[in-house]
């Protein structure tokens, strides 16, 4: 299930949660949450944030800065936080072979965290629901080739929201690696050089004083030949991209910073 609607959050007792979200109930641990604050959403979809039409496609022009930003590197280390429940990583892994081909093997595996329980394990599952423009965004971008990456499952006719199930087929579930994590505690594991973080739609539900520790390690944990990438929601509040360029990074392509 992907959750779009924002609640306000009822209450925090012992840095545990209760989340009250339309028909389903669920507890989280996530410390970065505090009374009063927007919850966050699970919302996400296939190839967000960036045109994938056959004859403009910003994925695959993201993914060649990749592999030229990389050229010389033996190893990429690609984390994708608050990876929801996979769409992002999957789109990645997607972009990544069908741009790249077999260029893009040292990128793998993708690791993705998430610091919802529940959705991780969805993640984990390799099924995700998909809506009409899922469908058409991964069709459009491997020219056809859907059923290359999923089992493609409609659902019936009430399922209207999300008409489709896909479940990942070996391509991808052999390159993605999901974990639970949380934001701020696993940026002290990734690696310093030759990193791209994707840290995407989620920057507004974080508190000001974890958004300054987020800070802080992405200057001390990463040096120049590391790529950080956010979303467009992230360009609200906060601003993350000012955030990012106050810490001296450079906006190689919108929403993509390197120091
Ligand atoms: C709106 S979704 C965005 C998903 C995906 N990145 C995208 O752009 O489509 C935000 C996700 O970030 C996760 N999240 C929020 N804060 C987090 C944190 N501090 N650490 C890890 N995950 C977090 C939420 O659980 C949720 O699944």
């Amino acid at each position: 299930m992907k959750l779009s609607i924002c609640n306000q959050l009822p209450f925090q007792s012992t840095g545990r949660t209760i989340v009250k979200n339309n028909n389903r109930t669920y507890e989280t641990d996530l410390g970065y949450l505090s009374a009063g604050d927007v919850i966050f959403s699970n919302y996400t979809s296939f190839f967000r944030g960036y045109d994938c039409s056959l004859f403009f496609n910003q994925w695959n022009s993201l993914m060649n800065l990749f592999y030229e930003k990389f050229k010389d590197a033996k190893k990429v280390n690609f984390y994708d936080f608050g990876c929801s429940d996979g769409s992002e990583a999957c789109s990645i892994a997607i972009a990544l072979k069908e741009t790249l081909g077999d260029r893009s093997e040292k990128f793998f595996p993708i690791k993705a965290f998430d610091g919802d329980e529940y959705i991780v394990e969805q993640a984990k599952s390799g099924i995700i629901d998909a809506d009409k423009r899922d469908i058409s965004n991964i069709t459009n971008f491997t020219f056809g080739k859907l059923e290359k990456y999923f089992n493609v499952n409609k659902k019936d006719d009430n399922f209207e929201d999300y008409p489709y199930t896909l479940k990942s087929k070996d391509i991808l579930s052999d390159n993605i690696q999901f974990a639970k994590g949380d934001f701020l505690s696993e940026l002290d594991n990734v690696e310093k050089s030759n990193s791209i973080i994707f840290c995407r739609n989620f920057w507004p539900y974080l508190s000001p004083e974890y958004i300054d520790k987020v800070l802080l390690k992405l200057e001390e944990n990463l040096d120049q030949s590391s790529i950080v990438v956010i979303g467009n929601f992230d360009r609200t509040t906060p601003n993350t991209a000012e955030c990012l360029r106050n810490l001296g990074f450079r906006e190689i392509k919108h929403n993509v910073f390197s120091k």
